[in-house]
Order: C-alpha cells, then structure tokens, then sequence
C-alpha cells in the first residue's frame, strides 16, 4: 500500500519533475453539440454593464439618496481612524454633503445630481446583499449571488468541480461536498493547486472527461508552465490526516498520473470556461 502526502496551496515549489517519458499529450476531444450553454450565470447587473448611461431622469433617486447617506457614515468612520487620506476623506464628506442637500433640495437639477453622484462613485443600483450579519435568503437571485466553494464546470454531461483556495479544496475532498466514493480527484502533481472532482463514478473514466478535470487541475495550479502532471485517484481514497492543515489530503490507494499540455489543450479550455455553469 502506497501512501503519500500531498500539500495543497502551501507547498513551496520544490518538486520539479524532468521526465517526460510517459507523455500523455491532450488532445482536443470532437464536440457533439453544436451549441454550448450560454456564457457564465452570474454577470454584473444589466444597468451597469456595457449598455449605453442611463438618463439622468431614469435614474432611482431614492436608492441614491440610501447611498449617499451609507457612504457619509463610512466616510465619517474613515476621518475618525485618521491616517495618511485624511485630506481626501474631508473632501469627500464635502462632497457627499454637498449632494446631500441637492437632492433634497425640489429646485435641483437632476442632470447637476447625476453627474455628482457619478463623479463620487455612485450608483442608484440596488446594493448586493452583504456577506456579513444574518443571512437573508430573498428567493433565487439572492441566493446565487452567495459565494461558492468551488467552479462547476459541465463536459459530456458530467459534472466538475474545482476548488478555490485551501477550505474550499478540504470542503470539496474530505467535506460536506465531498464526492461519491468512486469518483475521480485530481491536483496538480508536486503544486499547489485546486483539488478537482470529477462527478462521475464508471469503472473507467471516459479518456476526454478525465483530460477535461486534469486541464483544469493543471490551469488552476501553481504550475505555471505548459506541461504540467496530475495525480488522480478515487475520491474514497482521499483522506485528511487528523490535525492537517486546510487542503492538505492524504492519497491512498491507485494514484494514476496523466500529462497535459496547456497549450495543446487550450482551445479545450476555453470552451470549458464558456460552459461554466458557476463561477
Ligand atoms: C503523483 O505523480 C507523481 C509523478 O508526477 C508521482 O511521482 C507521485 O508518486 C504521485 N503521487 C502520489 C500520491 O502517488
Ligand atoms: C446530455 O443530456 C441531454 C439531456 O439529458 C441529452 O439530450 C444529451 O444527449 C446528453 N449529451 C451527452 C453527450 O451525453
Ligand atoms: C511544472 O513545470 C515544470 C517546468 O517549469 C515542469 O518541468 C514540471 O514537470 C511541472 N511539474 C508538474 C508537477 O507537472
Ligand atoms: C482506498 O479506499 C478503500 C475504500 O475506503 C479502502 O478499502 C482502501 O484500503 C483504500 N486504499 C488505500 C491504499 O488506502
């Protein structure tokens, strides 16, 4: 029984492995559909985006004035820490109480408020619910703006997961995401890197699927360069040794490598990227 350690996200880069005897070059797979999903869910808000400004009659002034009165009670907190910006900080409550009493003010012109507010930074776009406190859950858009652990990706079908950073990789591999005890994990052989499951538990995993998981665990490594290997091996194999520290796993049982070539799989990625299903 082979047992070995595998360091995830902290590991210095020591390992440099020279031998490309068994190289196993990625090729690109044929695809079978002619249309991919559309592009990533989660894109900024509409109104914010590359369309055109919004008049200054459209916009909502009772968000703004919300917002102007958020960011005079930051700006008061920022001068009350002090520190090098002060000046700066001065002049934007300045500012803020400036436009404050503009808006509140009926004789306003609301071009004259518009172009304040922007030159301030400001928006009349709802705020995005804000990670810390209580959780509120207001229905699906609330919800999908909630980070996640891990990009999920979808090839032939098949669901794969990548993870983000060190807790996100331990959730992912010996956590409450943890995957099924016969599907497949990957990372980045001697780097830290993303822990990368592959959803689906045939006896052989189908070669395109596999290359599509090792790609990814290659792209999201430390290992910058075009060839990189990934172990991979069974979810039911990965475990974490008591006291480890986050994303460190132990790797038991058949650990098979495969080789990529970034470049080579490059067009592969990109359409893998396009199909993102959460980023
Ligand atoms: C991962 O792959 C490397 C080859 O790149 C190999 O030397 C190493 O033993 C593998 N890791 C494990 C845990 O088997
Ligand atoms: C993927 O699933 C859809 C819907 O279930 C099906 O129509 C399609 O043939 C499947 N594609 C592959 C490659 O398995
Ligand atoms: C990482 O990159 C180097 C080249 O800089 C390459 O020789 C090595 O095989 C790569 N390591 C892994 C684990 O793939
Ligand atoms: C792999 O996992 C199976 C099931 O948990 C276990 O029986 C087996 O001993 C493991 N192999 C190694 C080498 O850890």
């Amino acid at each position: 029984m082979r047992i070995a350690l595998v360091l995830i996200m902290l590991l210095a880069t020591s390992t440099v492995i020279r031998s490309f005897r068994h190289t196993l070059l990625v090729h690109r797979p044929i695809f079978h559909h002619a249309t991919t999903p559309p592009g990533r869910l989660f894109l900024s808000d509409p109104n914010s985006g590359d369309s055109a400004p919004k008049p200054a009659a459209a916009w909502n002034l009772k968000i703004l004035k919300n917002k102007i009165t958020n960011k005079i009670i930051r700006t008061h907190k920022k001068i009350g820490k002090g520190g090098p910006n002060l000046d700066t900080h001065m002049s934007t409550l300045q500012a803020l109480t400036t436009l404050e009493s503009l808006l509140s003010s009926p004789s306003s012109d609301v071009d004259a408020i518009v172009s304040a507010a922007l030159s301030l930074d400001l928006d009349d776009l709802p705020s995005n619910p804000q990670p810390r406190g209580p959780k509120k859950m207001k229905g699906p858009k609330a919800q999908s703006k909630s980070r996640k652990p891990f990009r999920t990706y979808t090839f032939e079908n098949i669901t794969i997961l990548v993870g983000k950073k060190a807790e996100d990789n331990d959730i992912l591999s010996v956590g409450e995401a943890r995957g099924e005890p016969n599907e497949v994990w990957l990372h980045a052989s001697g780097y830290a890197g993303s822990h990368v499951v592959i959803k689906c538990d045939f006896d052989e995993t189908p070669r395109p699927v596999l290359n599509a998981g090792a790609l990814l665990a290659a792209k999201y490594s430390k290992n910058q360069s075009n060839r990189a290997k990934v172990n991979y091996t069974r979810c039911r194999n990965v475990s974490k040794p008591i006291g480890a520290k986050p994303g460190l796993v132990k790797l038991g049982g058949d650990v098979g490598v495969i080789e990529v070539d970034l470049k080579i799989g490059e067009g592969f990625l990109e359409e893998l990227e396009e199909a993102v299903k959460i980023n």
